[in-house]
């Protein structure tokens, strides 16, 4: 894992941006996994931003978010859909076709939507970029604690302090969902880059748990230490748990002496 301890937020944003713009200028038509939540918010601020300084083009890109809630449609302000188009896909050149998310319409089986969302993400060629938020306890997608490692994209239902803490987005409590479809952890295993953001302590233990912890169901992130090529892109806050702390800095320093000595040779 290559654990990077930023100034703030907006240092975090800049640099999950830069990757994400990297990733577009080596291969225009990529494959890019979405999150929703607040943490990302920033960043897609960022890629809007680059977008229409035309810096980088979302032309021919395909999206993949990780999750939506059952029973809520592309029209209502609470969904995944509704919360994509407002904060990044209308702001952006892409090609609204290419935009998918786990979405259940009315009438449809919610068992059969994970493997036919699988099925179109290989058909895309897969994932080349996820990027993830992490729950305070620890989920990725909505891959609560005890979710299997292995998992695929299928039902779930969210735990209570899940629901409690995405209550604030949410007037009529009644109407909050408390089942989701969300990619796997297997499935999230299988993009070929992830990119993890976290900010707040609120999000220190959980941070510390997925980073330094046991590999263990009951933090679904800590999954990613097993994966090739994570970024974990932490705002001062988030990463005041680690015990490797010091050490995470040291690697930053040794990375840009070495980048320093590569641009003057
Ligand atoms: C959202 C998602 C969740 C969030 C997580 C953190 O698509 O999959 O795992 O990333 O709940 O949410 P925020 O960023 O709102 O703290």
């Amino acid at each position: 894992m290559d654990v990077v301890i930023l100034k703030d937020d907006a240092a975090v944003a800049a640099e999950a941006a830069a990757i994400v713009r990297q990733l577009l200028t080596q291969k225009p038509a990529a494959v890019l996994g979405l999150a929703s939540g607040n943490t990302p918010l920033a960043t897609y601020r960022r890629l809007i931003q680059d977008c229409k300084q035309g810096l980088i083009s979302f032309r021919d890109v395909t999206t993949f978010n990780l999750d939506e809630y059952i029973g809520l449609g592309a029209e209502d302000p609470q969904s995944y859909r509704h919360f994509m188009q407002r904060e990044l896909f209308e702001h952006i050149d892409i090609d609204p076709g290419s935009t998918f998310l786990p979405e259940c319409g009315v009438g449809e089986d919610p068992l059969a939507i994970g493997p036919a969302y699988e099925a179109l993400i290989r058909s895309r060629g897969g994932i080349d970029l996820q990027i993830l938020g992490i729950g305070q306890n620890g989920h990725i997608g909505f891959n609560e604690p005890a979710s299997s490692l292995r998992s695929r994209t299928r039902v779930k239902t969210l735990t209570r302090d899940t629901v409690e803490a995405n209550r604030k987005y949410f007037d009529d409590p009644l109407k909050q969902p408390r089942t989701a479809i969300t990619m796997g952890i297997g499935s999230i295993m299988e993009a070929r880059q992830v990119l993890l953001l976290a900010t707040g302590a609120s999000k220190a233990e959980a941070v510390r748990q997925a980073v330094e912890g046991p590999v263990a169901a009951m933090c679904p992130a800590s999954m990613l230490q097993m994966h090739e090529t994570v970024t974990v892109l932490l705002d001062r806050e988030a990463a005041s748990r680690l015990e490797l702390h010091d050490y995470f800095e040291w690697v930053a320093e040794q990375k840009r002496l070495l980048l320093d000595s590569r641009a003057d040779a």
